[in-house]
C-alpha cells in the first residue's frame, strides 16, 4: 500500500503493506482478510485461485466475474470514507476468486495507492477538482499501465481504477500469457453482434471522448449487471457496498474502525513521522 500525503510534499509517496489492516475485508473491502504481521511479513488469509484460472470460464461466470472487478474498481474510487485507492498493479494473478461465494478479491495489495481526497479538497493543489483521465497505453508488454502518482495524490476525479481494470483484465486490449481478448473474449454471438459491450469496454480503455471512460464504466457496470441477469447474487453481493456503509455508520457511533483511524490518528496529515508511528505500533 502506498499513501500519498498531498497536504505535505506531493512528490513524496510512503509505502506501507497492510493494506488489509486499513481496509479489512470483512467490512466490505476487497482485500485478503488480514491476519498478522512480523517485521516486513504480512499474513493473509488464502482466497482461492488466481482470475486467470478463470479465463476460460464459462460465459455467465466471466460476466460476473467483470461485473465484480467493475464494482471493485468503483468502490475503490468513490467510497463514503472519501478515500481514493488506486491499482497500480493490474493483472490476472493479482486478483483471485472465493470458490465458495465467487467473490473477486485483490491478493497483491502491495501496489495499492492511497489518496486522501478529503485532505485534496482542503488543500487544494493545482488542478485538483479537474476530473483527471489516464491515457491509454498500447505497451508491448503485459499489463502495462500508465500513471502518474503526483496526478493521482493530487486529483479527486480520477479514472484511473476504470482504466486499469478496462485496459488489463476485461477488454480486447488485455494480453496475459499469450492470450488477447481479455476475459470477457468470445462473447456470445447475438452479444458481438450486438456491439454495445465491445464498443463500451473499447471506450473504457481507450475513450475517444472527452470524459467517455467516466461514462463507459458506469454503463458498463449497468450493462455487465443486466448481462449477469442474476438479480439475487447481485442483491447479495451488495454486502460489499453495505459493509461500507456500515462501517461509517459505525465510526460515528463510538467505535474506532480502521479506516476513520487513518485520520483520527493524524498519520496521514503528519506525515512520515506520524507514520513511522503507526507502523511500529501496529507490527
Ligand atoms: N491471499 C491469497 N489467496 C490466494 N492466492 C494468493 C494470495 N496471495 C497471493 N496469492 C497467490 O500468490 C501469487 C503471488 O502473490 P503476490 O502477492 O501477487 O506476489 P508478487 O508480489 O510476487 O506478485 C499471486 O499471483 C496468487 O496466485
Ligand atoms: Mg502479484
Amino acid at each position: 500500500m502506498l499513501l500519498c500525503f498531498p497536504c505535505q510534499k506531493l512528490t513524496h509517496v510512503y509505502y506501507i503493506d497492510k493494506v488489509g489492516y486499513s481496509f479489512p475485508s470483512d467490512e466490505g473491502w476487497p482485500f485478503a482478510k488480514y491476519l498478522g504481521a512480523c517485521g516486513r511479513m504480512v499474513a493473509v488469509n488464502y482466497v482461492g485461485e488466481e482470475l486467470w484460472s478463470y479465463f476460460n470460464a464459462p460465459w455467465e461466470k466471466r460476466v460476473d466475474l467483470a461485473w465484480q472487478l467493475m464494482e471493485i474498481a468503483e468502490q475503490l474510487t468513490n467510497n463514503d470514507f472519501e478515500f481514493a485507492l488506486y491499482l497500480l498493479d493490474v493483472s490476472f494473478d493479482n486478483f483471485a476468486v472465493g470458490p465458495r461465494d465467487g467473490k473477486v478479491i485483490i491478493v497483491d495489495a502491495e501496489n495499492v495507492l492511497v489518496a486522501d481526497k478529503r485532505l485534496i479538497r482542503q488543500n487544494k493543489p493545482e488542478n485538483w477538482d479537474v476530473w483527471y483521465e489516464s491515457k491509454f497505453d498500447d505497451c508491448d508488454k503485459e499489463a502495462c499501465l500508465s500513471f502518474s502518482k503526483e496526478i493521482l495524490c493530487a486529483r479527486v476525479t480520477v479514472d484511473h481504477n476504470y482504466y486499469a481494470i478496462c485496459q488489463n483484465l476485461l477488454s480486447r486490449h488485455a494480453t496475459w500469457r499469450g492470450t488477447s481478448g481479455g476475459l470477457l473474449h468470445d462473447p456470445p454471438a447475438e452479444i458481438a453482434k450486438e456491439g454495445r459491450l465491445g464498443a463500451l469496454l473499447d471506450e473504457c480503455a481507450n475513450p475517444k471522448k472527452r470524459y467517455g471512460r467516466f461514462q463507459a464504466a458506469k454503463e458498463l457496470r449497468e450493462y455487465l449487471a443486466q448481462l449477469s441477469n442474476n438479480f439475487d447474487a447481485k442483491a447479495e453481493r451488495s454486502v460489499r457496498t453495505l459493509g461500507v456503509t456500515v462501517l461509517a455508520g459505525r465510526a460515528f457511533g463510538g467505535l474506532a474502525p480502521s479506516v476513520p483511524a487513518l485520520r483520527s490518528l493524524g498519520w496521514v496529515q503528519k506525515g512520515p513521522v506520524a507514520l513511522g508511528g503507526l507502523q511500529r505500533d501496529r507490527i
